[in-house]
């Protein structure tokens, strides 16, 4: 955790970003980076300066090898030529910590610009934390809100390959272009279905080399037997980004969809489609959640499960947790479990949700792989907990309850297993 910042320091914070002060601004980062209080004051900081948001993201994604960063590179400096003040951002989510492979890369080109160039106009940051898992594409568009704050009108978001955060990663830009090779197994047909959907623009690098035709009509069969997708076709740039050759026809396309995408209602908008279906803006696993329980309080276990088994369900284990004063039954049910809640005192949690509300439906539960990174997300986007710190219960699971201010008026509990997601 950062130490906390008030949200007068993160305001102040935030002013030396705008003007220019690249130690704030990689503090600034950082602190968004941790989660937690001090980050939703730097985010909300980050967003008052920098407006509704000019600055276009472009995401660059496509297998390793395939020369995204040095694409990135000779287009970011295209883009200092024409006058575009910009940001990078270099994902690479398998990485346990920061100093991945693809971060050396980004070390040599920061050296680059600021020893040739002793560029301001540019910012690199990478974003590698394994702490991150479960809401990887947010904390990413958190990173590009704190660095747009500084006055960078583009922001470039190279991932490191074509894995499913990277595909997230990828389609919280306004603009993803998807870099494919010639030869080298790169085939359209070996891309993952999923991944050559999200392309508003494929590029074909390295094409001085043999195959570059292939791979071009294959993305045009794909592309006429795919629906059309509105009134854009995904065209089909070749660049060899080391000579810098196609990176201004690269460009051309890139503004030619930012025109198409802003007469259709603008990047704002846009984002604002993007994120729907997400939890308030975190970009939870959705694909990995599932439902893990329903709890139903009752006065009597030994009473209720009559029914249950009349339905041909049978009590799979039954414990008392202590320090909760309750005493719970799973039964097995599908996919997921019915958990019957005995309170073992009338001064409990449950005790006193039976005098209050009667027997009924309790909590709902859902398992997450990464309970931390499930906490960290709800937490930076504000959602209400019941507790701020992660329990461990019977047979070593972990979990925290949910609010039902933000649930929708249910009690929601945050599930994983005891060795998971640590
Ligand atoms: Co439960």
């Amino acid at each position: 955790m950062a130490e906390t910042e008030t949200s007068r320091d993160a305001a102040e914070l935030l002013q030396r970003v705008h003007a220019g002060d690249v130690r704030a601004l990689a503090r600034a980062v950082s602190i968004v980076e941790e989660g937690g209080a001090a980050a939703a004051d730097v985010l909300s900081a980050a967003h008052a300066l920098r407006g509704d948001g000019s600055a276009v993201r472009i995401g660059f994604t496509g297998s390793p090898g395939a020369g995204k960063s040095t694409l990135v590179d000779a287009y970011a400096r295209l883009l200092r030529a024409q006058g575009e003040a910009v940001g990078i951002v270099a994902v690479d989510p398998t990485s346990p910590f920061h100093g991945g492979a693809i971060l050396g890369d980004r070390i040599r080109m920061q050296a680059s610009y600021s020893q040739d160039d002793g560029d301001p106009g540019i910012y690199i940051r990478s974003v590698a934390t394994r702490g991150m898992l479960g809401g990887l594409a947010a904390a990413t568009a958190d990173i590009c809100t704190v660095i747009e704050a500084s006055g960078k009108s583009r922001m470039l978001i190279e991932t490191v390959g074509v894995g499913q955060d990277e595909v997230e990663v990828a389609r919280l830009a306004d603009v993803t272009v998807l870099v494919l090779t010639p030869g080298m197994g790169d085939d359209v047909q070996s891309i993952k279905a999923g991944v050559m959907e999200i392309a508003d623009i494929y590029v074909i690098n390295k094409s001085d080399r043999e195959g570059a035709e292939r791979v071009e009509s294959e993305i045009l069969a794909m592309q006429s037997l795919a629906a059309k997708r509105g009134a854009w076709t995904p065209p089909c740039i070749r660049t060899v980004a080391t000579t810098r050759e196609g990176v201004a026809e690269l460009d051309a396309a890139i503004a030619r969809y930012v025109a198409h995408i802003q007469a259709g209602g603008g990047l704002t908008a846009r984002r604002h489609l993007l994120k729907q279906g997400r939890p308030a803006g975190a970009a939870m696993r959705l694909d990995r959640l599932v439902l893990d329980h329903l709890g139903i309080a009752v006065k009597s276990i030994a009473e209720a499960r009559k029914f249950y088994e009349t339905l041909g369900l049978h009590i799979e284990s039954e414990e008392t947790v202590e320090h909760e004063q309750v005493r719970t039954a799973m039964l097995p049910l599908g996919e997921t479990r019915i958990e019957l809640l005995e309170p073992t005192a009338e001064d409990s949690v449950i005790g006193r949700y039976l005098a209050k509300s009667g027997e009924g439906v309790h909590h709902i539960a859902v398992h997450v792989p990464d309970i931390a990174a499930a906490m960290a997300a709800m937490q930076s986007a504000g959602v209400r907990l019941v507790h701020e710190q992660v329990k461990t219960g019977a047979g070593g699971h972990r979990y925290f309850f949910v609010h039902p201010a933000s649930t929708g008026g249910v009690l929601l509990e945050v599930v994983s297993s005891s060795k998971e997601g640590l």
